[in-house]
């Protein structure tokens, strides 16, 4: 079974071929980033507009790729939210369409659980049942991964992702869009020790994160600096004290998940997972407490058209798919998804 996935839910539009025997057949990707730069940040409408220029050629790409042609598809996925909710229209237009058109099945694809199911697309796959963090720039969850499909959200952040911190801090620091691999690379050069950031909700039980207040503690710290923000190793420090603190927090909470879930497994996924300092600092604590951890390969962290296809053909694979009407999702709940090996219409309560 050969199925195209498409991803349109923010600024990337992902084109990939995933057959159910032999993986990731074909792959492309068209980042916006330097759409959007101008600007500081996504804007809807740009984004929309050039996810309907790239899907074309980017599908007659990975169909190349593949050597095949369009009639050879079984099936189509498509992500219908979370997400920019012109953007995910684009793709679930255009999906829904060429399905009709060649009378062919086609899949909503819950865009996080693109990102969970991301690591499987690698040569050492993590067994389940685990636990996965998800940390991206809409979303910072902790789930527990029974099956794919067989979700239950243990925690999330009560206001900003971890991605949209980074992002949120970059831009007061003054770097460019995208801030969050930005932040991180001016980190490198500052001394993570120097200022001192509170690791939000970690003096209390519970699974939640909140993000928000690490990001003013830093502003606030850089804006008390008065002469010293031209200082290149003070701003280096202040981006370095932030990511530790952001990624000791994750770290803490990871390890509350695993307890509370009596779990030795951990996957961690979405943009922020591409962060070397998160990968150092998950390693040096997890591996002497015999916790595998496990990440997509570093394509894959950041949104990509191989999880939609990958994810979408377990659930064709299974019989699901669903009905004519195009229904996009831009809030939609990841414990609501069908597990896979029950075989339904692939629809669920928004
Ligand atoms: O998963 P993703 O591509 O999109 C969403 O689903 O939101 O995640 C994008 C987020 C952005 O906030 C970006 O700044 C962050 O991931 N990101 C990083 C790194 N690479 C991407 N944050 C920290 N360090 C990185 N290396
Ligand atoms: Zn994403």
């Amino acid at each position: 079974m050969q199925v195209l996935g498409l991803e349109s839910s923010c600024d990337e539009t992902g084109v990939a071929i995933y057959d159910i025997d032999h993986g990731l057949i074909g792959d492309a990707l068209h980042s916006q980033i330097d759409l959007h730069r101008l600007y500081g940040g996504v804007v809807p409408e740009l984004a929309s507009r050039d996810h309907i220029r790239r899907l074309t050629p980017l599908v007659r790409q990975v169909l190349s790729e593949a050597g095949l042609s369009l009639q050879q598809l079984d099936g189509i996925a498509y992500t219908s939210g979370p997400g920019l909710a012109g953007a995910l229209m684009t793709g679930a237009m255009y999906a829904r369409s060429l399905a009709f058109g060649l009378s062919l099945p086609a899949v909503e694809v819950h865009h996080m659980e693109g990102h969970l199911l991301a690591p499987l697309l690698g040569a050492d796959p993590p067994e389940f049942p685990f636990v996965c963090l998800l940390v991206s720039g809409g979303h910072t969850l902790l789930v527990r991964v029974d099956a794919v499909g067989r979700y239950q959200v243990l925690g999330e952040s009560v206001d900003d992702a971890a991605g949209e911190a980074f992002d949120k801090t970059a831009k007061l620091l003054g770097l460019p869009y995208p801030g969050g691999p930005e932040l991180a690379r001016l980190a490198d050069s500052g001394d993570p020790q120097r200022f001192d950031f509170p690791r939000p909700m970690t003096d209390r039980p519970g699974l939640d994160f909140s993000f928000s207040g690490l990001k003013t503690a830093a502003i606030t710290q850089y804006q008390r600096l008065g002469e010293l923000q031209e200082d290149d190793a003070t701003r280096a420090s202040i981006a370095a004290s932030f990511q530790r603190a952001l990624v000791e927090t994750l770290r803490i909470k990871c390890d509350r998940a695993l307890a509370a879930t009596q779990l030795n497994r951990l996957v961690v996924s979405g943009g922020v997972s591409a962060n070397r300092v998160l990968r150092e600092s998950f390693r040096n604590w997890f591996e002497p407490r015999q916790v595998t951890v496990s990440y997509p390969s570093l394509a894959y962290c950041t949104d990509n058209g191989a999880m939609i296809a990958l994810a979408g053909a377990l659930r064709l694979a299974a019989g699901q798919s669903a009905p004519l009407g195009v229904e996009i999702r831009p809030r939609w709940s990841l414990e609501s998804l069908l597990p896979v090996d029950s075989a339904g219409d692939g629809r669920s309560a928004p």
